[in-house]
């Protein structure tokens, strides 16, 4: 079993570590790109698979990867709980290798878990494996000189630059870019982040 974030440890009981509420900002990603038949999803760094099995319940065919076993254990039994089928595995946003085409590609707080020297080849497989007219969301915890690292700042976790994660979508639509400070009680220590947030589009 890979010990190389502490989420491991974190998704281990029964309880859903973020919760069982969707994200938000897949409402938006509805919105953008509603589902009909055959209508792919890829969630990167999915969790305990909240947001995944969510979209299956809309209709979406979701496939959906993260580093933990525990995370993709949970993700899959919630899908059977909750009568949806979704295709989850272990895999690592700096290695994997897909050979499909998606409508939506999203990932959210998992971005910073890339490698500096696996950023491009990222970046290009998100383009190679997005389906034309489809969207992409991602957000990623960037630094501010005037805010402390969280508390439960992962040892492989890497802050991006303000600003960073747009340069890479300079030839997409860009449906919504935006960056913002907010205050989080992760880890049970109030602490503030800053979250830079993509929504765009290949075209
Ligand atoms: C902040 S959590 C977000 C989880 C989920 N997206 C959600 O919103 O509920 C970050 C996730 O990234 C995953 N992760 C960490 N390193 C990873 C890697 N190298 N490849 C894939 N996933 C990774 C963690 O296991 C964790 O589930």
């Amino acid at each position: 079993m890979s010990i190389r974030t502490n989420y491991e440890k974190w998704y281990e009981g029964d309880d859903y570590y973020w919760g069982l509420e969707p994200g938000d900002f897949l409402y938006e990603l509805i919105r953008l790109c509603p589902p009909s038949p055959g209508t792919k999803v890829l969630d990167i760094g999915c969790g305990e698979g909240k947001d995944a099995v969510y979209m299956a319940e809309k209709g979406y065919k979701v496939s959906a990867f993260d580093l933990t076993e525990n995370g993709i254990r949970k993700s899959v039994s919630l899908a059977k709980n909750r009568g949806v089928e979704i295709n989850a595995y272990v895999d690592d946003i700096n290695t994997f290798e897909i050979n499909e085409q998606f409508d939506i590609i999203y990932s959210t707080g998992t971005v910073q878990y890339l490698f500096e020297e696996n950023k491009d080849s990222f970046f290009e497989k998100l383009e190679k494996i997005t389906r034309r007219n489809g969207i992409v969301y991602i957000n990623v915890f960037v630094e501010k000189p005037f805010l402390e690292l969280p508390p439960d700042w992962d040892k492989e976790e890497k802050m991006w630059r303000s600003g960073e994660l747009f340069t890479h979508f300079a030839d997409w639509k860009i449906e919504r870019i935006d960056e913002i400070i907010f205050e989080d009680n992760s880890g049970g220590i109030p602490h503030y982040h800053c979250m830079d947030t993509i929504v765009c589009r290949k075209v």
